[in-house]
C-alpha cells in the first residue's frame, strides 16, 4: 500500500520532468549476478573494495589485484543487463536528453542500449596502462600480470581506484546542475564524488527520487523513495515508448 503510493508519487515526478538525471549503482546490477560492493556476498576474502580498489594496493601486491578483478571479470561475463538497465534504455529513448551516470563498471547501460552514458568508475572489461595512454580489451584468457605493448610498464583494469579522479566529473556535475529531476538507482550514496551529484542537483531544485532495497545515505535528500528491487520498480515507474 505505501509502496503503491511512493511510486504513484515518483511517477508524477517523472512525468513532470523534461530534463532527468538517473545516478546508478551496483544495486542496478545486483539482479544481473553482479555482487554489490557492501552486501553480504560484495568482500572478496574479507577484503574491503577500498582495500584492493587502490594504486597502492596494486603498487604493493599486483599479482592479487589482478586476482581480484579477474574474479569480477568473470562474474561479470557470466551474467546480462536485467529489466533495471532495459527499463533505462528504454526512458532514454523517451526522453532524449536523458544522462545517465553511473559508478558500475560492468558496461551493462551500454549493453542495455543506454545513450548518453558517463561511467564515472571507468570499464572492467579494458586495460590500461599503469604508465601510458595505452588502452586495450581484456584478454579472459591470460594469467600473470599483463605488460604494456607500448611502454613495458605494468597493464592495470581500466576502473577508477580510490584516490583518482573520476571520468568526466565535469560533465556529470554540469548534467546535475541543468537537471529538473534525479532518479537515484540502487546506490549506497557513500562514495564520492558521485553522491554529490545527486545532492548538487537537489539543491539546484531537482526533484529527487530513490530507489533501492533499502534506505541509503541520499535518502534524507530524496523526495520519494520507493522501496523494492531496481529490476521491478523500474519498469514499473519509468515511460516506455516501445
Ligand atoms: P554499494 O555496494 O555500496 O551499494 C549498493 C546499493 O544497492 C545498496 O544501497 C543496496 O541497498 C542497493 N541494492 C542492492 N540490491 C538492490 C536491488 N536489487 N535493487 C535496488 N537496490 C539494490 O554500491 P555502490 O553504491 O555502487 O567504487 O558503490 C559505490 C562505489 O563503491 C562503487 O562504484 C565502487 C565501490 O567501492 C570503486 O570501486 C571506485
Amino acid at each position: 500500500m505505501d509502496r503503491d503510493h511512493d511510486l504513484a508519487r515518483a511517477r508524477s515526478l517523472v512525468a513532470a520532468s523534461s530534463r532527468p538525471l538517473a545516478l546508478t549503482g551496483a544495486g542496478v546490477s545486483a539482479e544481473s549476478g553482479v555482487p554489490t560492493f557492501r552486501g553480504a556476498d560484495g568482500l572478496w576474502r574479507n577484503h574491503r573494495p577500498e582495500e584492493l580498489a587502490h594504486v597502492d594496493a596494486f603498487r604493493r601486491d599486483p599479482a592479487l589485484v589482478w586476482e581480484f578483478y579477474r574474479w569480477r571479470r568473470d562474474r561479470v561475463r557470466r551474467c546480462v543487463p536485467n529489466a533495471a538497465h532495459h527499463a533505462l534504455a528504454a526512458y532514454g529513448r523517451a526522453r532524449p536528453g536523458l544522462v545517465l551516470v553511473t559508478q558500475n563498471v560492468d558496461g551493462f547501460h551500454r549493453a542495455a542500449g543506454s545513450p548518453n552514458v558517463i561511467e564515472l568508475h571507468g570499464r572492467l572489461m579494458i586495460d590500461r596502462c599503469l604508465d601510458c595512454d595505452f588502452e586495450r580489451d581484456e584478454d579472459p584468457h591470460e594469467s600473470g600480470i599483463p605488460r604494456c605493448s607500448a611502454c613495458g610498464a605494468f597493464l592495470r583494469p581500466g576502473v577508477v581506484w580510490f584516490g583518482e579522479p573520476v571520468t568526466r566529473i565535469g560533465d556529470a556535475f554540469h548534467a546535475a546542475a541543468w537537471a529538473d529531476l534525479v532518479l537515484v538507482v540502487g546506490t549506497s550514496g557513500v562514495v564520492e564524488p558521485a553522491a554529490s551529484i545527486a545532492r548538487v542537483a537537489s539543491r539546484r531544485g531537482a526533484a529527487v527520487i530513490e530507489v533501492n532495497v533499502e534506505p541509503s545515505a541520499l535518502s534524507s535528500i530524496a523526495d520519494v523513495t520507493v522501496l523494492g528491487r531496481a529490476a521491478e520498480v523500474l519498469p514499473a515507474l519509468l515511460p516506455n515508448p516501445a
